[in-house]
This record gives structure tokens, C-alpha cells and sequence, in this order.
């Protein structure tokens, strides 16, 4: 388990240490790859494979700085790898600030160098470069898994002038007989060296993003996981806007309402690996469905303390289904283990679920979620957050909540 997010020293410095686009791509992407039928670690491994073959093709120093995004990022737009329900893949690969070089090297992907493939049935030079090389290294690696790299290679040969560029295919291959293309991205190697690689090809380290740019990205990141199943189309969007409502009416100071605004983006990453089997399902789970639901918030902090200056944001987004009393998942956490961010993300989640649509039933009106949050006041959720959730919906919907509140003996009603 760890430290709580209660461990956590409020004394650490505003402003956060600074950071790279690839350190949170490259571990997002391991989150994507939580997916049902994704191939663990493929992200990373392409983007190794396609950089070395970038820079023996000689490419320029623009076509590598885009390609580089393009390799990991090339199943974000993927609906069949993400299952998402929308055509949401454009937008997200926008926000997260890929150029159009870029964006044309993810959407042309499926072209063949013999006009064979999708979805313009482009021939040779006219399918843009970035995708070629894109997608000799997406193949490349799932020609290796379970087989060795020179079986992959061989195969890559086979298919040259066919599914393949020859030029880019010559390259890889003198790449493999130099002994230099297959370092740390092997299926079998471990997936932080993979990752060590990636960030160490990044053409992109010295650019630094802005606070701004970082809160795009986690809203981004938001939308994948709300854009996977119909009944959390906007789940994590709207428990961060519940969180950040919240954390402002109780004057947490900017920085904290910025650090609760991207855990809350973030705290259901770990749902990606639940099958929307389980997650659309009408009927009770049955335990063993039971047991996977309850591995999401760990997932979540795993994936996001990959990200060194996200240690605390992985912390708090993880403890999301902690309750006051112990009686939550999965560390059977209590009062005194949970920092006020955490309390607050609790209270947004329980609401924000509530109010939403499940398989099993329509979404609650807010008279009848009313009662249950104050069952829940004290014991299991933070009193002075549901406070500050009434104060804010009071504010800034059109619930009037002090009709509700005086007729239903609510907890207390103050920010
Ligand atoms: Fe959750
Ligand atoms: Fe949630």
C-alpha cells in the first residue's frame, strides 16, 4: 500500500517539478494498453523501433519530433483498440497537442505501399512518410512477439514492395545485422528499460510543458476513460468539476484546487482494464466480477506514479473508494489515513455516480440522492465536503437546495 495521501507533507513547494509531454504519454500509454485485446507495452516498443529507423532513413529533425508522437500515441484515435463508443478519437489526439504531421501518420496507418490498403487505397510516395515508417515499426513488433527478432525480420523482408516501404524495410535491416535496432524493446524486456528508450529518443525533451498544457492532457486522458462506456460518457469530466466546486468552497489554495482537479480527471484510468462486459452489465456482478471492479483504483495510482511529479495525484486518485470508517477499496483505508483532496474526490465520485445512469438503473434526481449522502455524512464521506457540494450546486445549478435541505434534515450546510 504504501504512503496515504494523509503522508503527504502540505509544505512541498507550489509550483510542480517540471515535465515532459513523453514522461506522461509514455506512461499513459500504459493505460490504453489496459484495454481488452491491447498488446502490453506495443506503444513503447513501436515508438523505439520507429525512431531508430527514422534516424538510419534520415529523417529531418521535424518529421522525427512528429513522428515520435505519432508512435505512441497511434491507438489513442484507434476506436477498435479503445472501444470507444464516439467518434471522440480526433478530438482527444487534438488536445493532447499532436500536429497535423502527426495526425496524418495515425490516420494512414492502414495504407499498403501497393494501393491495397485503407481508408484511400494510397499507393508508394503518396502515403505520407511518417505513416510508413509507422507502420514497418507497429509491425515489426507484433512480427516478434513470441517469435525472435530474426524471424520478424524476415517477415518484414517477405512483405516488402507489398504491405511495406523497400527503403524503410533496407533500413531496419541494417539496422538488425548491426545489432543496434532491437536494444530494450524486445517483448520479453523489461517495460521500464522499454520506457527508459523511449524518453531517451524523445527529440522533444527540452520543451517543458506549462501547468495549462498539463491540465489539457489529464483532461484528455479524462475523455478516454469516460468516452469507453456509454454510461460514464462523461463521468470523470463531471466528478472533476463536482471536485473542483468543492475544493474552492472549502479555499483550498490554487495550487490544491489544481492537484484535485487533475486527480479527479484521472481517477477511474484504471477502469480501462475492466471489460465492458462487466462494466455495461445489468445484472449484480458476481464476485469474481466484484473482485476486478476493485483492483481499478490501485491500477489507477500505479499507472500515474510512473510520472514522477505525479506522486501525490497518484495517491489521492487512488484512494477514491476509500471510505471514513475503513469500509473501502482496496486498502481499507480511514479517517486518519485520508488528506482532505481524497475526502473531496470521494464525495464528487459518490455524487457524480449517483446522478449518472447505470446499467442497472436510471440516474437518481437530487432529492433522492439527497437522503443518501446524508447516511453517508460522517461515517463514510467527509461532512464538510458534502457541505461544500451543497453550497456549490446551490450556486451553480438550479437545484434549489435549501428547500431540499430544510425539508430533509440534512447534514450541516456550509462551505
Ligand atoms: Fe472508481
Ligand atoms: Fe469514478
Amino acid at each position: 500500500m504504501g504512503e496515504t495521501s494523509a503522508s503527504f507533507c502540505k509544505l512541498i513547494p507550489e509550483s510542480g517539478e517540471s515535465i515532459s509531454l513523453s514522461e506522461i504519454i509514455s506512461a499513459l500509454s500504459f493505460a490504453i494498453e489496459l484495454t481488452d485485446g491491447a498488446v502490453h507495452g506495443h506503444a513503447l516498443r513501436t515508438c523505439v523501433l520507429g525512431m531508430r529507423i527514422a534516424v538510419e532513413a534520415g529523417f529531418t529533425s521535424e518529421q522525427k519530433a512528429s513522428l515520435y508522437y505519432a508512435l505512441l500515441l497511434k491507438d489513442v484515435g484507434n476506436e477498435e483498440v479503445l472501444g470507444l463508443r464516439c467518434d471522440r478519437g480526433a478530438s482527444i489526439v487534438s488536445k493532447l497537442g499532436m500536429g497535423s504531421l502527426a495526425a496524418d501518420a495515425v490516420n494512414n496507418l492502414e495504407e499498403h505501399w501497393d494501393g491495397s490498403g485503407t481508408p484511400h487505397g494510397l499507393c508508394g510516395g503518396e502515403i505520407p512518410k511518417l505513416a510508413r515508417v509507422a507502420a514497418v515499426a507497429q509491425h515489426l513488433d507484433m512480427f516478434s512477439i513470441g517469435r525472435n527478432s530474426r524471424v520478424a525480420i524476415e517477415t518484414l523482408e517477405e512483405w516488402s514492395g507489398r504491405l511495406f516501404d523497400p527503403e524503410l524495410v533496407d533500413a531496419a535491416v541494417a539496422l538488425h545485422r548491426r545489432g543496434v535496432l532491437w536494444e530494450g524493446c524486445r517483448g520479453e524486456d523489461d517495460p521500464q528499460a522499454t520506457r527508459a528508450a523511449v524518453l531517451a529518443l524523445d527529440p522533444n525533451k527540452k520543451h517543458r510543458l506549462d501547468e495549462d498544457q498539463i491540465d489539457r492532457i489529464c483532461e484528455a486522458f479524462a475523455e478516454i476513460v469516460d468516452a469507453k462506456s456509454h454510461f460514464t460518457f462523461r463521468h470523470s469530466i463531471g466528478v472533476a468539476e463536482l471536485a473542483r466546486g468543492i475544493a474552492e468552497y472549502l479555499h483550498l489554495p490554487p495550487h490544491r484546487v489544481r492537484l484535485v482537479w487533475r486527480a479527479a480527471l484521472l481517477h477511474d484510468l484504471g477502469k480501462l482494464s475492466i471489460s465492458n462486459k462487466i462494466l455495461d452489465k445489468k445484472t449484480q456482478l458476481t464476485d469474481r466480477e466484484w473482485n476486478i471492479v476493485r483492483q481499478h483504483p490501485g491500477l489507477t495510482r500505479q499507472i500515474l506514479e510512473q510520472i514522477a511529479p505525479f506522486r501525490e495525484i497518484a495517491v489521492v486518485a487512488g484512494e477514491h473508494h476509500e471510505k471514513l470508517d475503513g469500509s473501502g477499496y482496496p486498502n481499507r483505508l480511514s479517517a486518519c489515513d485520508l488528506a482532505i483532496e481524497s475526502r473531496i474526490i470521494a464525495v464528487a465520485d459518490v455524487y457524480g455516480a449517483l446522478s449518472e445512469d447505470r446499467p442497472y438503473r436510471p440516474g437518481l434526481s437530487f432529492a433522492e440522492i439527497l437522503p443518501i449522502l446524508n447516511d453517508l455524512s460522517g461515517r463514510k464521506l467527509d461532512e464538510s465536503c458534502i457541505g461544500a457540494l451543497l453550497s456549490y450546486l446551490s450556486d451553480h445549478t438550479p437545484i434549489d437546495v435549501s428547500a431540499e435541505v430544510g425539508a430533509r434534515r440534512i447534514t450541516r450546510f456550509c462551505a
